[in-house]
């Protein structure tokens, strides 16, 4: 009797399961946290690389009040926003507090990031393990860079331009040219003057 009723409801069971391919797949969200000041061709790429992967991904910029960024939050938005709108499954917003928290929020099940070199390893895992043991269904998934942007990171682009290098070919061209009105003296007297002269008249 018992092995009957085990049959019959393996029967139904097999019966009203829907072919594979005609499943809705669960759609996967990732965010991509980071300061992004300013976004590089690194950042661009993996972003391109994880546009491939996940469903729907979220290139999140912190808003850090202890750190005193070369671009403001809006400037960072609008570069990725520019950089990023031809993937249609990618989108910018901004978060403060926790990376667990804001995935929650949104409903992530994964974050990504890239790891360059060995010596990005050790606090990318201790991030991921520390973010594990915060909210332990929320996977990180790391990614390689291509190979030519393994030396690039934001900090060297802002030295660089600080100091009048060139960042050709690291970022895109339009953070390429906000930064040089960031940094170039003339252009930001030029800038003062006009918002001096806005808000007087
Ligand atoms: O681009 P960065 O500066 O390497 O990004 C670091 C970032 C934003 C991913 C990390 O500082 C972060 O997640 N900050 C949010 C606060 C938080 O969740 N801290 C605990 C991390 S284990």
């Amino acid at each position: 009797m018992i092995a009957i009723d085990f049959a019959r409801r393996i029967e139904s069971s097999v019966a009203d399961a829907k072919p594979f391919g005609t499943r809705p797949l669960k759609k996967v969200t990732a965010i991509y946290p980071g300061s992004f000041d300013p976004p590089t061709n690194g950042h661009l790429d993996l972003i391109e690389r994880g546009s491939k992967i996940f469903d729907e991904l979220i290139v999140a910029i912190l808003r850090n009040p202890e750190k005193a960024p070369l671009f403001g939050l809006s400037e960072r938005r609008l570069m990725l926003e520019a950089m990023t709108s031809a993937f249609g499954n990618v989108r910018v917003d901004t978060f403060d507090g926790l990376t667990v928290e804001y995935a929650t929020k949104v409903k992530a099940s994964a974050v990504l990031r890239g790891i360059r070199a060995i010596s990005d390893y050790e606090y990318e895992l201790q991030m991921a393990l520390m973010n594990r043991k915060l909210q332990p269904d929320l996977e990180t998934v790391f990614m390689m860079p291509a190979l030519k942007y393994s030396y690039l990171s934001s900090r060297l682009v802002r030295e660089i331009g600080q100091l009048g290098g060139s960042v050709k070919e690291l970022v895109p061209e339009m953070v390429e040219q906000r930064l040089k009105e960031k940094l170039d003296p003339a252009i930001k007297l030029k800038h003062a003057r006009e918002t001096k002269s806005r808000k007087r008249g």
